[in-house]
């Protein structure tokens, strides 16, 4: 017999209560579940709808529950649908009839939209941490590198040397807005619509207000039907959490390609690399190829919320049983994540010595000459023109901007001097963009004070 059987004539089949149940998935918030219960029975007791005696009862057939959920004690069934209902009948098999008058003056469409939001509370405050983790490695090893230089690109080119700190300190940038994202979204987030019952509230005197406090909430929906059709708060932690993925995405690319022969800036530590089952030389960056590859299920899981719930006619429809899976699957993918880039980040090996070589042989101190030039009352335009031309000159000859001699230099412009050898030098180059927020070692160094600050405020 089910829970809400009365009304029924026949028994459904084994395979339909089968695909209709949640039970096997919604089992990850059987501790929720029962936070939830124990705060609303207590807020039935206190305002006179169930007797204190009737309420202890309850709580302690609960506490049992809790107990045995921790201990992964509790065995559920399909024909009992999903967690509510699963917990609804072990409590009366525990406790007797009583268990039955703990679903008074609520819903499972309330309940089950009050076990997400202290579900993703519980998780939103995890990621933030685990956030900060990566900020935190990210800065660690900026530290032991304002002054290694490595060449700076746009279109994949070699555009301008910079500080390899400060690459590095732009994705804990990145990462700041992440975590303000997360931490904004508690404002939404922590809202309580437990006491909503099914779509327009209850008869019962109940009072939302306790229930909320006692469940840590800020507040409580001030309309019932939003409150069980919200699921704005699961779609604003799937779009963090999109962000989070396409930045890592990007550290995973910039790691990978770091990580190859063909630049060999870095050497990722064996424990998140791989062999090959036949190249015996290979060793594979997986753990970042994989993160860049798992960047695709938590976009599509956003995705298919957004789809689900397009279109959708208030207040609950079964098709919102579906927000589960994707939500789960995002909060593990993106912690998992996050938790091996902070590991990968942490014990990468920089190879400073590649990066110093690779810096001296190139143009990307080209600029440079060109604002030398400009400095001296050049227009810019034509200052490009002659250090285009000049480049041109290099490539023929095969050698860099630092080997031609001053009588070259002074034949392209009699502006130039013999300080341009000076001036030329990668860690001058990167010295003198002194302009607030570049790479200038000065700015690095200012801004890793302040990332510092923002990371201690934590
Ligand atoms: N298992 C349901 C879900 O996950 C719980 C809410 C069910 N409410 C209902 N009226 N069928 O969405």
């Amino acid at each position: 017999m089910k829970l809400w059987g009365g009304r029924f004539t026949k028994s459904a089949e084994d395979w339909v209560d089968a695909f209709g149940a949640s039970i096997p998935f919604d089992k990850e918030l059987v501790e929720e579940d029962i936070e939830g219960s124990l705060a609303h029975v207590k807020m039935l007791a206190a305002c006179g709808i169930l007797t204190e005696e009737e309420a202890s009862t309850i709580k302690n057939g609960l506490d049992i529950l809790l107990e045995k959920a921790k201990n992964n004690e509790l065995e559920y069934s399909v024909q009992n649908e999903d967690i509510h209902l699963n917990l609804e009948k072990l409590l009366t098999d525990e406790i007797g009839p009583a268990g039955g008058k703990l679903h008074t003056g609520r819903s499972r469409n309330d309940q089950i939209a009050t076990d997400m939001h202290l579900y993703l509370r519980k998780h939103t405050e995890e990621t933030m941490e685990a956030v900060k983790q990566l900020q935190q490695a990210l800065l660690s090893q900026a530290e032991e590198h304002v002054e290694t230089i490595i060449p700076g690109y746009t279109h994949l080119q070699r555009a301008q040397p910079i500080s390899f700190a400060h690459h590095l300190m732009a994705y804990f940038w990145m990462l700041e807005r992440d975590y303000g994202r997360l931490k904004d979204s508690m404002k939404r987030l922590n809202i309580s619509p437990l006491g909503a019952g099914a779509l327009a509230g209850t008869t019962f005197p109940i009072d939302r207000e306790y229930s909320a406090e006692l469940l840590g909430f800020d507040s409580i929906y001030e309309n019932s039907l939003d409150a069980v059709s919200d699921r704005d708060f699961i779609l604003e932690f799937m779009s963090a959490a999109s962000m989070i993925m396409m930045h890592l995405s990007r550290l995973s690319e910039e790691m990978i390609l770091w990580s190859s022969q063909e630049f060999n800036f870095i050497e990722l530590d064996d424990t998140f690399a791989t062999g090959s089952s036949i190249m015996p030389q290979k060793k594979n960056p997986d753990m970042a190829e994989l993160v860049r590859g798992k960047s695709g299920r938590v976009y599509g899981n956003f995705v298919s919320l957004l789809t689900l719930l397009k279109g959708l006619p208030l207040a609950y429809n079964k098709d919102m049983q579906e927000d589960k899976e994707g939500m789960f699957d995002t909060v593990a993918t993106l912690q998992g994540s996050l938790k091996i880039f902070t590991g990968m980040v942490e014990t990468m090996r920089v190879n400073t010595d590649v990066m110093a070589k690779e810096t001296h042989s190139d143009f990307s101190n080209a600029t440079e000459l060109a604002d030398y030039l400009a400095s001296k009352g050049l227009p810019f335009r034509e200052a490009h023109e002659v250090v285009g031309k000049l480049v041109l000159q290099c490539i023929e000859k095969d050698i860099y901007l630092l080997d031609l001699s001053l009588k070259d230099y002074k034949q392209a412009s009699s502006l130039f001097e013999e300080d341009i050898y000076e001036v030329l030098k990668p860690a001058t180059v990167v010295a003198r963009r002194n302009s607030a927020g570049g790479t200038g070692f000065e700015q690095v160094r200012k801004a890793m004070d302040s990332a510092k600050n923002r990371i201690g405020q934590k």
